[in-house]
């Protein structure tokens, strides 16, 4: 019976082939090189894939036998190819990652923990107390305009306030202090922004209920010396509603500043003074019973109930609703609690000054 010649030697062959495959894929160093050799062996002119055509020549009880041989040395030429692939794969990733080792067991450098800035602690500490009490933190922006900072508080027009010496005006577009828009120098507009955005909200002016607020914040002036920094911080306070007396102004302070200082035997005492936004007005002094400043009398605040004309610019009728209204300064009442003698401190950003603040 006829044989064809590479039947005969199938066998023989196919163990070789299996050999000469995996021999050929272990020489591959590249995955581009691996495919090639893979294309010898399985590929469409392959040397396996034309073993398998060939298969059909064969007389039909020869077929089964040479077909499951060949498959065999089929599968163990594919799982050679695949574990050639794999080896490469992982040296490439091997390779890879020792070029881009990094040294774990270096010290890092070490972030070290920041402070609370001593005044913003006043700050949080003052919103604290206040909020005890039913008021709310209002905010408002650090350029303001002339109308909101001086006029709507009762500032007369040649008031020295609105000097250049002492307010900082923005440039225009000419290049030229702009009249209109400044840096704000006190935190007292916010009590404007606030009554408007709240008496706005209500109808019936007789019914609107009362306003009760703190705008803690940054405020400049054209002023820089010891005790004196052209940016500073102000709290300012306002309580709007039917019957609110000076008696409730000094109640409200007086127990803030012993909270604050955490002292029953501070004295306070409310001096007579002008603002244009109230009448009447006082500044609020504070006494140390012990201590270093012990006795001495140091101003912290100015305070009065809340100028008519000032509450009509809010939307409030003086006839129905009185309030008062204070402004404190959080760097001086920092100052005081900590026993600082610059105010410049504040400001320098020394890590030395800051960091003792924890
Ligand atoms: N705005 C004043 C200032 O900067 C401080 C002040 C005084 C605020 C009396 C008030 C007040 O609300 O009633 O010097």
């Amino acid at each position: 019976m006829f044989r064809p010649h590479s039947v005969t030697i199938m066998s023989a062959s196919l163990e070789q082939l299996v050999t000469l495959a995996a021999a050929d894929f272990a020489a591959a160093t590249e995955p581009a090189q691996l495919e090639d050799a893979k294309a010898r062996y399985l590929g469409k002119d392959g040397s396996l894939t034309t073993q398998l055509k060939a298969l059909g020549k064969l007389p039909p009880d020869e077929r089964k036998t040479a077909g499951a041989a060949i498959n065999l040395a089929k599968q163990a030429v594919e799982s050679a190819l695949t574990a050639r692939r794999d080896a490469l794969q992982s040296a490439k990733l091997n390779a890879q990652l020792a070029a881009e080792a990094l040294d774990i067991t270096l010290p890092g450098r070490g972030t070290e923990r920041g402070t609370i800035h001593p005044v913003m602690r006043t700050l949080d500490r003052i919103e604290q107390l206040f909020r005890s009490i039913g008021f709310s933190v209002a905010d408002g922006p650090e350029i303001e305009t002339d109308w909101h900072n001086f006029t709507a508080l009762n500032t007369p027009e040649k008031h020295p306030a609105r000097s250049m010496h002492d307010t900082f005006y923005l440039l225009g577009n000419d290049g030229k202090p702009h009249e209109d828009v400044l840096l704000r120098t006190h935190t007292s507009p916010v009590q404007i922004r606030a009554m408007l955005a709240h008496t706005e909200k209500y109808k019936d002016a007789a019914a609107i209920p009362e306003l009760r607020i703190i705008c803690p914040g940054r405020v400049y002036r054209v002023d820089s010396d010891a005790t004196h920094s052209p940016m500073f911080h102000q709290v300012e306070g306002l309580w709007v509603g039917k019957n609110v007396s000076f008696a409730d102004l000094k109640g409200v302070v007086a127990d803030f500043l012993r909270s604050f200082f955490e002292s029953d035997d501070l004295k306070v005492r409310f001096r007579p003074s002008f603002f244009p936004f109230t009448e009447p007005s006082a500044e609020i002094d504070v006494a140390f019973m012990s201590g270093a400043l012990e006795g001495r009398w140091l101003e912290i605040a100015g305070c009065g109930m809340v100028h008519p004309n000032v509450l009509r610019c809010g939307g409030f009728d003086p006839e129905k609703y009185t309030g008062f209204a204070f402004g404190m300064g959080p760097d001086r009442l920092t100052m005081l609690r900590y026993g600082i003698n610059d105010l410049r401190l504040f400001f320098d950003g020394d890590l030395r000054f800051l960091a003792q603040f924890h």
